[in-house]
């Protein structure tokens, strides 16, 4: 899979062989394809632990960035993973260490206290929204092509994090394997599925009843009332106002790109022709042709 330049071996290796934390704290890891609602997701996680409170800088201040080099303390010469100072204290002040990944589960270290919240989002509008992304980064990684180039290279993989299709087979066989939204047996104990599969759809149709999912899934006690005053911080149009704390700072923007772009379903609609549909579909069609056809997981998961 393609990684960023900032991901380097040691860096990955870093990650897989994270620990849990030494005090009892539990890590959770916020994961997704790009663009898929991650930063949103870090907004409402914070909101949950920090009880709304505003007044802090920037999002990756309380859930990094995981697999890049600016996270861990590369000093020490271990492969152990040690997260950088700043990040740990601000994870002691909210109670749990969270992080944000793009990695597919086989990369991910996995330890009794590790939760994973995965987001899932239509491919069309991720596709869009990371071709609006690249194309607005004022670097080397700068997208140079139309939008018809940029579907043809993401459906071959040759964006950065590769296949999207990839991505999604491998946390959502995890999360299945897992015991999907039941519950597990292990040694005759019940425990809940340590990955909640989250769809942005059902996000932006009805945020509570996510939020309440996300509530329990960590064991917060937040009542429900609670849970929906929090809500008014992470609307687009609040997150939008407040841009700064939500802009990636690790990449350099051309001048008038809003990272809070657009944040609806369906934009890909008035993007999309039927040539971009056809290498799309093609794509989706061609993964399973040997197959038999497009999984039922797939299909299920709604987002095609
Ligand atoms: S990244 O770069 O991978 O971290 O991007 P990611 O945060 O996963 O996805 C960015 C898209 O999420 C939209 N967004 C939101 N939508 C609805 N409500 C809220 N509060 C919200 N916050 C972020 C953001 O606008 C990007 O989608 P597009 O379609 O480009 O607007």
């Amino acid at each position: 899979m393609p990684l960023l330049s900032l991901s380097t071996d040691a860096v990955i290796e870093h990650c897989r062989n994270l620990q849990d934390c030494a005090d009892g704290r539990k890590t959770l890891f916020i994961a997704s394809f790009p663009k898929s609602g991650t930063t949103w997701m870090q907004a409402i996680v914070y909101n949950l632990l920090s009880n709304g409170n505003q007044d802090f800088g920037h999002i990756s201040e309380y859930s990094p960035f995981f697999e890049i080099v600016h996270t861990w303390e590369l000093d020490g010469g271990t492969s152990e993973g040690k997260v950088r100072e700043k990040y740990e204290q601000n994870h002691q002040q909210i109670g749990w260490r969270v992080f944000n990944t793009h990695l597919r589960w086989e990369m991910m270290p996995k330890q009794p206290n590790m939760r994973y919240i995965y987001v899932v989002r239509n491919g069309k509008d991720v596709a869009l929204s990371f071709f609006q992304h690249l194309s607005n980064q004022d670097d080397a990684d700068c997208f140079n092509g139309d939008l018809l180039d940029f579907v043809t290279k993401w459906c071959k993989g040759e964006t950065p994090f590769g296949n999207w299709i990839h991505h999604l087979q491998s946390w959502v066989r995890a999360y299945r394997q897992l015991g999907g939204d039941g519950t597990i047996h292990g040694d005759g104990a019940q425990s809940h599925n340590p990955i909640l599969l989250l769809r942005y759809e059902d996000l932006v149709r009805d945020p509570l009843s996510c939020v309440l999912k996300i509530i329990a899934h960590l064991d917060l006690a937040i009542s429900p009332e609670r849970a929906e005053e929090l809500l008014q911080y992470v609307s687009f149009p609040y997150m939008k106002a407040n841009q700064q704390q939500y802009m990636p700072i690790s990449v350099p923007w051309k001048e008038g790109y809003s990272f809070l772009r657009k944040g609806t379903v369906g934009d890909s609609g008035n993007y999309f022709g039927e040539e971009h549909n056809a290498v799309y579909d093609a794509m989706v069609q061609g993964m399973f042709a040997m197959e038999g056809g497009v999984p039922q997981w797939l299909l299920e998961l709604g987002v095609l």
